[in-house]
């Protein structure tokens, strides 16, 4: 791609600071609500893996803060595909899939972004012959403007606008994903 048009992340969207103020946040208001119960967290990889790492601590510094409370958090991952054009609905595929520890769980769903709300309808049809004893879903990011499925979501980072934003695990080509605060993605 000639360097001229090659899209980079100049603008903070969200800052780092920001990122994990809310992260703690979530963290304190999840280790509440699952108190005394086991949780298994389920990322979706890849763009949830840096959201997944911070929140799961945060669930756990939530719990130091709260003598008496306590969440066990187990790790699973699937990951995911969706393959798009302007006109149908994203075709989603199912990379890998979690293991059979998902069985009659209460299961907390990481994602990185809810955008069309496709993936995460595809993940609900996923998971239902599991018998999951409850779904929920906790997104860093919703970006509503794009919804084309309704969803519900119960835990939100961050609202964003209308604009591919990458960073904190969201990617441009594979690229930016280390970045450690959201930004808008810019062609310059
Ligand atoms: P939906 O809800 O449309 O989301 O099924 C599918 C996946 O698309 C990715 N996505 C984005 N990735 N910047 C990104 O880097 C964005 O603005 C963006 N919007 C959607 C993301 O992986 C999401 O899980
Ligand atoms: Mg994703």
């Amino acid at each position: 791609m000639p360097a001229a048009t090659k899209p980079t992340p100049k603008s903070v969207l969200i800052s780092e600071s920001c990122l994990q103020k809310r992260i703690r946040e979530l963290g304190t208001q999840i280790a509440a609500d699952y108190e005394n119960q086991e949780l298994v967290l389920l990322g979706v990889l890849r763009g949830s893996v840096l959201f997944f790492a911070d929140l799961s601590r945060a669930i756990f510094d939530a719990q130091l803060e709260t003598p008496g409370r306590e969440v066990q958090i187990r790790f699973e991952f699937v990951q995911l595909t969706s393959y798009h054009n302007s006109t149908q609905p994203a075709t989603v595929e199912l990379i890998r899939g979690g293991s059979n520890y998902l069985k009659q769980r209460h299961i907390l769903i990481i994602e990185d972004i809810v955008d069309t709300g496709q993936t995460l309808d595809f993940l609900y049809e996923h998971l239902s012959p599991l018998n999951p004893k409850t779904v929920k879903v906790c997104t860093l990011l919703d970006k509503p403007s794009q919804r084309r499925v309704p969803v519900t979501i119960d835990y939100i980072g961050f609202e964003v606008p209308d604009a591919f934003v990458v960073g904190y695990g969201l990617d441009y080509a594979q690229q930016y994903r280390n970045l450690p605060y959201i930004a808008l993605l810019e062609s310059v």
